[in-house]
């Protein structure tokens, strides 16, 4: 049983070189272990809350008070005590705050500290981090099938295009080694026509796709079909298409503003329908916006046949979240990202009555990221059947495609079912 022993945190910098957290736990029995935590950028209304400082120092953005919480008040409140679950350490966190939204310790404090007992009980009992996760919630584990960051628009590149997203998922490849492989002849296919028809260097977005300045959200995604197409892949067989159209951040309330028009709640719909018979979409993120409940289920008895009708900022890993949209049949997937609600006993629970619904899973990255890897143990002790990490750049998305490998290489798995 873990007895800890201490708790502490300090300041690190993010993907974007901004302030985040990263926490270390000991336990009684001398094991130590460390776990840092992403920020997002396209940020749902209803995640729980990052606290930050709110002074002029890295513009507001600041985590010296959630780090002295770490040292303080949280240490204060779980040395000396043993826990015998991930649960029972994860309710005393929620306990301890009293909020909601986790708003008083932060919820960047104390994921830092749910993420780093789990590691340091993993280790105390020596066994992989994802054995340990995937004995928090019961089920098959498995390699989750990669879908990759080629084009970015949106938040994660100054908004050139409105979508946030065009991802390749391997289709073909029942190996993670062959994916990687195939996205990054895609990749430089797709870099190759960049320079081309741009005439630019290669920039890269927060999640280290391209970030061509294309004229729509259509030329776009026609770009990753010519891309496919350079490297000798066949759309649709080899590879299909993913977007997130991250819709929340270009709804007013009442209408999408996409391409220079103004589209109803129903139009929007059918423009998606539309891309899902001109394209091989077969997953959409954030088709509607956040807060359009009443159009959801509509979306997903269109489509909801031919694609995964994905909710990230609809659905924020939020417990309550996922039971209104499982009883208003407003999505079939949910995007799992653990800092959306801030301890891992909470995404369980979501990733929990996702399965009961029926539905699938993908886990996800942020768009401000850490070199740290427990993403790549939670999909698969988790069982995801998808994760989305980015583009195969940079050592913050690496680390955790590189911990897929060395997780492939030990246990030996094909990749999850397409
Ligand atoms: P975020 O973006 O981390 O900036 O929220 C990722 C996503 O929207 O899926
Ligand atoms: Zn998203």
């Amino acid at each position: 049983m873990p007895e800890v022993k201490a708790l502490s945190g300090i300041e690190i910098l993010d993907s974007r070189g901004r302030p985040t957290v990263k926490a270390y736990c000991t336990l009684a029995s001398g094991v130590v272990a460390q776990a840092s935590v992403p920020s997002g950028a396209s940020t749902g209304a209803a995640e729980a809350v990052e606290l930050r400082d709110q002074e002029s120092r890295y513009r507001g953005l600041g985590c010296r008070k959630a780090v002295a919480n770490l040292n303080e008040i949280i240490n204060d409140c779980v040395s000396g005590c043993d826990f015998p679950s991930q649960a029972g350490f994860d309710a005393a966190l929620i306990a301890l705050d009293g909020t909601q939204n986790k708003s008083r310790l932060g919820a960047n404090a104390i994921l830092a500290a749910s993420l780093a007992f789990a590691r340091a009980s993993a280790l105390e009992a020596n066994e992989p981090l994802y054995q340990h996760f995937s004995r928090m919630l019961p089920g098959d584990m498995q390699i989750p099938r990669p879908t990759i960051n080629l084009f970015s628009g949106g938040k994660h590149a100054g908004a050139q295009v409105e979508i946030q997203d065009v991802l390749i998922m391997p289709q073909s490849p029942d190996d993670l080694d062959s994916s990687l492989a195939m996205f990054a002849e895609i990749y430089a296919c797709a870099a190759e026509l960049c320079a081309e028809r741009y005439d630019m260097r290669l920039l890269r977005a927060d999640e280290g796709g391209l970030a061509p300045p294309a004229s729509s959200a259509e030329s776009l995604i026609e770009l990753a079909l010519a891309a496919i197409d350079h490297a000798g892949l066949r759309a649709g067989t080899d590879v299909v298409l993913a977007v997130d159209v991250a819709s929340s951040h270009f709804f007013d309330g009442e209408s999408y503003h996409l391409g220079g028009r103004r589209l109803s709640p129903e139009e929007m719909i059918q423009r998606l329908v539309r891309w899902v018979n001109s394209y091989p979409i077969v997953s959409i993120e954030d088709g509607l916006a956040e807060d359009d409940w009443q159009h959801w289920p509509r979306l997903r008895e269109t489509l909801g046949h031919r694609a995964l009708i994905l909710g990230d900022d609809l659905l924020c890993t939020n417990p309550a979240r996922i039971r209104k949209a499982v009883e208003t049949q407003a999505a079939n997937a949910l995007l799992l990202k653990v800092n959306q609600i801030g301890t891992l006993t909470e995404a369980a629970e979501a990733v929990r009555l996702a399965r009961v619904a029926g539905w699938r899973i993908v886990a996800s990255a942020r768009s401000g990221e850490t070199e740290d890897d427990w993403l790549a143990d939670l999909a698969v002790g988790w069982g995801a059947d998808q994760i989305k990490i980015g583009s195969i750049t940079q050592s913050e998305r690496l680390s955790k495609y590189n911990r897929l490998l060395e997780i492939t290489a030990a246990v030996g798995w094909p990749l999850a079912r397409p």
